[in-house]
């Protein structure tokens, strides 16, 4: 069994949302968090194929069909719609013990997985290796610092993956899995390396290193291709066939624009491209196939981890925004950091990456302040800022500039048409677009598929 249709994505949700007869990617516009798994689950129905193509276990997208809730880190939201092939694109770095444990507890809960989802044989492997390596180098150079972890990763080992692949010689992948002689010569190379790289690192944060056995990685490894190698492929020649079959793509991006490597808030990001620039590297399918870039943005500001956030909040607000939000991350449990809607730094990721529409979500959760501050502008040493800085240390000492705008106190979890929503709502909601030149497309009022109000634009 699968899980069971919604009213709401029986009919044809996309001209509503001015998503034209191409390809479409949803993408996070803020630090991750903004709902993405959500809409990738409303959409996918209506999709051929939901591609992931970037990060890996890092990524927690909640979805909730009726009562039930999902929560994902690798297999992409599609998986709850019966008639969608879901893809895990070269781009997407893959633990494949935290797979294996994600489809078993998926399959525990009734959701068919079986020929629907396809892995390519491009992926690099995540092992166990590199999350102690993740975790040993935020320590490490936090201890450097005399401090606190200063990116705060979330340990999944995202980060040296990466770097091994760019390394080359170090990098195991997917397809590896299939070759037991490759897998075998790989595994024992690249251990014996990364035991003198982690015994060096642990030394130097004061810890015990037990050194990683290969041959234990090796069976351990072998075991759990058992099940995942009916699904490895080459999943760009999928997608070009598919595409040329009539199929129409969703790409799920994971994390968001400001934690891309290159365009995010570095160093204060991830390790991938996961800003809609990264479809493209991370499946092989060419920039001018995908016409519609949904933007996912959060009515609000989060942020897990460190780095700056100009317009954080510590204060009574924050606290409720928290709590009515359930601002606790799906991965890692920690608090989010919760601050106002920063439209400036909206602006530069719906330019970076190419938004055509906004799904404005977690609006309900607004309802009952009595006032709503949006940030319009920076100011930096007396002078205002004209662009997004690249600089963090700029952007922790800047002062946004805020407008005020009255709230609305009615609940809106109920409202499903846009008409129904309080004027001050839609006064929100004008200004956003008015700044970010981009139209908000469709308002999320809750976790469920029902809770969602579509904007005819
Ligand atoms: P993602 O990583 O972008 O997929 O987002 P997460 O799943 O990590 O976090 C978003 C959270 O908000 C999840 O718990 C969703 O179930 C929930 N959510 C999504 N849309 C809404 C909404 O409109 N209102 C409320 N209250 N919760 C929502
Ligand atoms: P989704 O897909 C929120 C943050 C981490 C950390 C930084 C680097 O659920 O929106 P990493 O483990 O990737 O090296 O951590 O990036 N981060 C996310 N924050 N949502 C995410 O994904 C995130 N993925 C990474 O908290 O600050
Ligand atoms: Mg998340």
């Amino acid at each position: 069994m699968t899980p069971q249709t919604d009213p709401c994505c029986e009919s044809d949700l996309l001209p509503s949302l001015g998503v034209d007869h191409g390809h479409c990617a949803v993408v996070g516009l803020q630090w991750g968090d903004e709902g993405k798994g959500k809409v990738v689950d409303l959409l996918a129905g209506q999709f051929g194929l939901v591609v992931r193509y970037n990060g890996g276990a890092n990524a927690g997208h909640s979805v909730q069909v009726g009562d039930q809730r999902y929560a994902l880190h690798l297999i992409p939201s599609g998986v709850l719609s019966p008639n969608t092939l879901n893809v895990l694109g070269n781009g997407v770095v893959i633990d494949p013990a935290q797979l294996v444990k994600e489809i078993n507890e998926l399959r525990g809960k009734g959701v068919a997985i079986g020929d629907n989802l396809r892995i390519s044989d491009r992926a690099h492997l995540v092992f166990e290796y590199h999350k102690t390596q993740d975790v040993l180098y935020d320590q490490a150079i936090a201890a450097a610092m005399g401090g606190a972890a200063p990116i705060g990763t979330t340990g999944r080992g995202i980060g040296p993956c990466y770097a091994d692949k760019a390394l080359r010689s170090m990098a195991i992948r997917v397809g590896d899995l299939l070759h037991e002689e490759t897998l075998l010569d790989k595994i024992g190379r690249v251990v014996t390396v990364k035991n003198t790289v982690l015994s060096a690192l642990a030394s130097q944060c004061g810890q015990p290193f037990e050194p990683f056995d290969p041959e234990t990685i090796f069976r351990d490894t072998v075991e759990l291709t058992k099940v995942l190698g009916p699904h490895i492929c080459d999943t760009a020649e999928l997608l070009h066939s598919s595409i040329a079959d009539g199929k129409r793509l969703l790409f799920e991006g994971a994390n968001a624009t400001l934690l891309d490597i290159d365009h995010g808030t570095y160093p204060f990001v991830t390790s991938s491209n996961c800003s809609s620039l990264g479809v493209h590297t991370g499946t092989g399918v060419p920039g001018h196939k995908v016409s519609n870039v949904l933007g996912i943005v959060k009515a609000y500001q989060t942020r897990v981890g460190g780095g700056p956030m100009p317009t954080e909040l510590n204060d009574a607000t924050a606290d409720r925004i928290r709590e009515v939000g359930k601002e606790y991350g799906t991965t890692t449990g920690r608090a989010r950091r919760v601050g106002w809607l920063d439209l400036v730094a909206l602006k530069y990721t719906a330019t970076i990456s190419g938004a055509t529409g906004i799904a404005l979500m977690l609006m309900d959760v607004l309802a009952g302040l009595p006032e709503l501050k949006i940030c319009t502008g920076y100011t930096h040493e007396g002078k205002a800022l004209k662009n997004f800085p690249a600089d963090p240390g700029v952007l922790d000492n800047l002062t946004p500039e805020y407008e005020t705008l009255d709230g609305f106190e009615q609940a809106i979890e109920d409202c499903r048409r846009f008409d129904d929503l309080p004027e001050n709502a839609k006064a929100y909601i004008a200004r956003i677009e008015q700044h970010v030149g981009v139209p908000v497309v469709m308002v999320s009022v809750g976790p469920r598929r029902d809770q969602t109000v579509l904007r005819d634009v």
